[in-house]
């Protein structure tokens, strides 16, 4: 078994599809290990995103991911890395495969509804940004 680290992003959880996507989440077989809401502050959001510091999106996605609520998860399945990108589809909603969760609640290539890690080793991390051990059932 894997954890992997999902956000539900601001864009989502503003439109009421927060409960939608959590159910995919599970009906997709994923165990949720830790669930939480947050208002992601400035300074947390550009800790979190710093490996794309450089990129020319990086301010509008930090406007984005702090302009309201997400839920934050620790979702634990096989290969569940791989397995929750997969269940996400591509970056961009327009190119997500159909039934994908981006291709069903993305907007754009920017509010495109859900984050997931993309390594173990920033898995790693990010599940220990937001959770400590304790919150992790
Ligand atoms: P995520 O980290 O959120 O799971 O998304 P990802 O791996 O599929 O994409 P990544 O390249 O890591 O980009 C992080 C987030 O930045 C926003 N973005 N905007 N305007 C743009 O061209 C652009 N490109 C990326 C998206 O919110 C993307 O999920
Ligand atoms: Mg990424």
């Amino acid at each position: 078994m894997e954890r992997t680290f999902a956000i539900i992003k601001p864009d989502a959880v503003a439109n009421g599809r927060a409960g939608a996507i959590l159910a995919e989440i599970e009906k997709a077989g994923f165990r949720i290990c830790a669930m939480r809401m947050a208002r992601l502050g400035r300074h947390q959001a550009e800790g979190f995103y710093a490996v794309h510091k450089e990129r020319p999106f990086f301010n509008g996605l930090i406007d984005f991911m702090t302009e309201g609520p997400v839920v934050l998860l620790a979702l634990e399945a096989d290969d569940a890395i791989k397995k929750w990108r997969e269940t996400m589809g591509a970056t961009n909603p327009e190119k997500a495969a159909d039934g994908t969760i981006r291709k069903r609640f993305g907007t754009n290539i920017e509010r495109n509804a859900t984050h997931g890690s993309d390594a173990p080793e920033t898995a790693a991390f990010e599940l220990a940004y937001f959770f400590t051990g304790y919150d992790l059932m």
